[in-house]
């Protein structure tokens, strides 16, 4: 009697709800900024709308400032599947052997965040995503950031100021070759490293827009900066195809919806918390900020025209004809 009322009980207990759960579906989403940023807020959200919209089935651990990967490493780590979901800059995708993404690097191109999200949003985005999946990678969306800005320990007002200056890039030929055309030598380091490289010489400048420079403190090393908004700065927020493949439908689907609410998040943000950012960096009295006028701005624009002849067998000029003509065209549906 006992023994059967052991097996009662141990059948009750298999039959728990407790014991029935299944274990949640873990996404690490690594990237390699601060928390708050337009990126490390909307990738936060990703976690609160994904958790909410999954009641809990999937858990998503978001791991900022280069915490769990640096810029390279994790790249490699998506494809080996040793974390499920980053978002890297569109600079840093070249090594994927996928040079498109470049084309955002490119000065000058976008006047403006809506021309932008006719290219990210559009047919244009939607072909870059794609060239992603034959990498082993699935694009989910572009995310904002803003356009850049050079700063140095040195005023920056004309082109010329640039010259002989040691300047960080990230790993795109495009930067590579902007930062030439301007006399500079680009020097490639990975975001994680460009505080203490500034901080002992190492480089003398970098390019960011202010979010990202004022949440790594760069205005304890850098005394100016130039709001110039000569380049743009987003993201591609990827995932492993295996993992994503594999994701029960209607998981994938609640994931997809989740992200596509975190992209508009993003954008609704990115312009505030740069101009915050901005503010912020003159506030602490340490870096003198410089807008260029109109006619110092055309100065930069002129320097650096011929980077996008230069780039054209880089990215493709169709590509580049492509993304003109659609900034061109005033009637694009633009959907954000
Ligand atoms: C950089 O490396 O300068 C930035 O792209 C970092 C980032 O992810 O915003």
């Amino acid at each position: 009697m006992k023994l059967f009322a052991a097996l009662f009980a141990c059948a009750l207990l298999s039959l728990s709800p407790v014991q029935a759960q299944p274990s949640p579906i873990v996404i690490r989403f690594s990237h390699v900024v601060a928390p708050a940023t337009p990126k490390g807020k909307a990738a936060l959200r990703f976690k609160e709308l994904a958790e909410r919209a999954t009641g809990g089935r999937v858990r998503v651990q978001v791991y900022p400032n280069s915490e769990l990967y640096q810029d390279r490493d994790e790249l490699e780590a998506l494809q080996l599947g040793a974390v499920e979901m980053i978002a890297p800059s569109l600079s840093k995708l070249t090594p994927l052997g996928v040079r498109e993404f470049e084309v955002f690097d490119v000065p000058f191109l976008f006047p403006d965040e809506t021309a932008l999200h006719k290219i990210t949003q559009g047919p244009i985005g939607k072909r870059l995503l794609d060239r992603l999946r034959s990498k082993g990678i699935v694009g989910l969306a572009f995310w904002d950031n803003g356009f850049k800005s050079f700063s140095a320990n040195r005023p920056l007002y004309r082109p010329e100021d640039m010259s002989g200056l040691r300047m960080r890039i990230q790993p795109s030929r495009v930067l590579d070759a902007q930062m030439r055309a301007l006399g500079a030598q680009p020097i490639t380091m990975r975001f994680g490293e460009v505080y203490a490289a500034l901080e002992a010489g190492v480089v003398d400048g970098t390019e960011n827009p202010p979010s990202n420079f004022y949440t790594q403190n760069m205005q304890d090393v850098q005394t100016h900066f130039t709001v110039s908004n000569h380049g743009y700065l987003g993201y591609v927020v990827i995932v492993n195809k295996k993992f994503w493949d594999d994701l029960p439908a209607d998981i994938r689907s609640a994931l997809e919806d989740a992200m596509q609410e975190a992209t508009r998040y993003a954008a609704s943000i990115s312009n505030a918390e740069n101009a915050a950012a901005l503010d912020a960096i003159r506030a602490s009295g340490k870096t003198e900020v410089h807008t260029l006028t109109a006619a110092e701005r055309q100065a930069w624009v002129d320097a650096l025209a011929p980077v996008v002849q230069e780039m054209k067998d880089v990215i493709g000029s169709q590509l580049i004809a492509d993304i003109q003509q659609t900034i061109r065209t005033s009637d694009q549906h633009v959907s954000h």
